[in-house]
């Protein structure tokens, strides 16, 4: 045979991975086979391979006689809307898409060079864990990736799809990676599977209710997005990317609009109940807001009293976060708090400004939450927005109660824009609570208390419910109409187009984790 022709054979033999068989079992799944995931991924014939004839070096249990090259792991680059992004994919008709220690050094080349080169890494996961064969050898491979994953962290974005099983420590990689997608009924992550837990906790659990994508996404927050199969998960991640720069020094991408950029939205006007005790969705407000209506929520099932996610305004992408009234009347707590830090850390790491709407009654009371640590929980949202340097701007469309207050971009956290509705309430507590505290006596010893409970309410949401006081003291820079939020944040989101601030140089913070 040529030397040609025994190049060809062997990327022949690549493409087929672990051949006709476990292929057809694969599909049978209902999953995409490795090759065809990372071919819809980019854009047509943008993928360049490279490790393809890379052979595993295992000696050992008859390995020597299964050697398929690429050994399992398809790596290489190509194009998303004509940007660069690295990939990789792991093949799970290849030792069940195991990791060896050839493998794991594809997959950290790949980081290299995309960490070097600032383009973002996709690792699309589909595996059994570490290649039992090689033991400790794979081992050091997974720890060679996390720390990669850890380098490359706020350097380029880094985007996990588990599309398959990923169990044991293999779950670290995604876990520090940006963004994690799931795959409906084929994807699972668990530490420790439903066997271990039977024998130690006695607990009977599925595969599903353990580590399924709805359990990540809802419950333990370890995933950002759902999919409803394979196709639809790497055309969100397309989707994702529209809105992510590159890497750390590039400005994200614009998309053109026709939106304009001083449109009213007259809906504003009456969105907010006279009562403010009733609920409103701020998903409206952000819709109305947003170019074209267009709003990328991250997190969508997990903590919804706060919502996040990315837009465009004026064709730049923005960063949202917004307390949401509709669910637990938009209180932070612990998953909230933790959920929005995540992603102001992001936008901050790459930036991207971030827009806040508030309407927060407070943190959530309960022992459950102060057991739970909604004190360190609770500082690290205020960390993050302390810490954030890229352009910040806050509307408070309503309640910003107690630290609460301070925490979601108050001017005093380095907002440089600071905006309220007239609906806005601004005080230390709501006024119920607040009379409550501050006429104790009174109360106790009126004969008709709750007459005078109404009239000191009153009384006092009359000087304080409002944003005027805030105003007065320059914590805000303007109230303004609900219908002209749109074009107000547009003029700011200008005006800060070239911030630049800093923070006292330090090896790093100390974030409360
Ligand atoms: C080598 C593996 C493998 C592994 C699967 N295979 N996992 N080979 N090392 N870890 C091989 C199988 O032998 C089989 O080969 C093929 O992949 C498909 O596996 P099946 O079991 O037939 O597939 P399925 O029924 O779909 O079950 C998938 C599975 C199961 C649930 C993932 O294979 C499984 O439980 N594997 C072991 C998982 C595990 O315990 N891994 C180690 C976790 S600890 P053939 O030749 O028959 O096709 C870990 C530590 C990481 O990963 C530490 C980081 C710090």
């Amino acid at each position: 045979m040529s030397k040609l022709d025994e190049l060809r054979r062997r990327k022949l033999a690549a493409d087929e991975g672990g051949g006709a068989g476990r292929t057809l079992k694969h599909r049978e799944a209902g999953k995409l086979l490795a090759r065809e995931r990372v071919e819809l991924l980019l854009d047509p014939g943008s993928f360049v391979e490279i490790g393809k004839l890379v052979r595993h070096q295992c000696r050992d249990f008859g390995m020597d006689a299964q050697v398929i090259d690429g050994d399992g792991v398809i790596t290489g680059y190509g194009t998303v809307d004509g940007r660069t992004v690295y990939v990789f994919a792991q093949d799970f008709t290849v030792f069940g898409g195991s990791l060896s220690s050839t493998n794991a050094r594809k997959i950290c080349q790949l980081m290299d060079l995309a960490t070097r080169n600032g383009a973002p890494i996709i690792g699309l996961n589909d595996s059994g864990g570490a290649r039992i064969q090689e033991g400790v050898l794979s081992l050091g491979g997974y720890a060679d990736i996390f720390l990669r994953n850890t380098l490359a962290s706020g350097v380029v974005p880094q985007i996990s799809a588990v599309m398959g099983p990923c169990a044991g420590g293999a779950v670290y990689s995604p876990a520090i990676t940006d963004f994690v997608f799931m795959v409906e009924n084929t994807s699972y992550m668990f530490v420790t599977g439903p066997d271990v837990i039977k024998t130690v906790t006695h607990e009977d659990v599925s595969k599903e209710t353990l580590g399924g994508p709805m359990t990540h996404n809802s419950v333990s927050g370890v995933g950002h997005f759902i999919a409803a199969n394979d196709e639809d998960c790497l055309l969100q991640i397309r989707d994702l990317l529209s809105y992510l720069p590159s890497n750390n020094h590039d400005d994200p991408p614009l998309r053109l609009t026709t939106d304009p950029w001083d449109r009213d939205a007259m809906e504003l006007d009456t969105l907010v109940p006279e009562d403010s005790s009733l609920p409103y969705d701020v998903k409206r407000v952000l819709r109305a807001v947003v170019d074209d209506g267009e709003f990328l929520e991250v997190h969508a099932h997990f903590a919804g009293n706060i919502v996040v996610g990315f837009a465009h305004m004026d064709g730049h992408p923005v960063g949202v976060v917004a307390n949401q009234p509709a669910v637990l009347a938009g209180c932070l707590d612990i998953n909230s708090s933790v959920k929005a830090a995540r992603f102001v850390r992001f936008c901050d790491a790459f930036h991207i400004p971030i827009l806040t709407f508030v309407d927060v009654p407070g943190f959530l009371p309960g022992t459950d939450q102060e057991f739970g640590g909604i004190i360190r929980h609770g500082a690290k949202l205020l960390y993050a927005y302390c810490e954030a340097t890229v352009p910040k701007i806050t509307v408070i469309t309503r309640k910003a109660y107690g630290g609460a207050y301070c925490v979601m971009g108050s001017k005093q956290v380095r907002t440089d824009i600071n905006l309220a509705w007239p609906t806005a309430e601004i005080a230390v507590m709501g006024p119920e609570g607040a009379v409550n505290i501050i006429y104790r006596r009174e109360l106790q010893e009126a004969g008709n208390a709750d007459q005078v409970r109404a009239a000191k309410t009153a009384e006092f949401r009359e000087r304080f419910a409002n944003p005027f006081i805030a105003a007065e003291h320059g914590f805000l820079d303007d109230v303004i109409e609900p219908r002209h939020t749109r074009r107000e944040l547009i003029r700011a989101l200008r005006a800060l187009e070239n911030k630049a601030d800093h923070t006292p140089p330090k090896r790093h913070g100390n974030i409360p984790l």
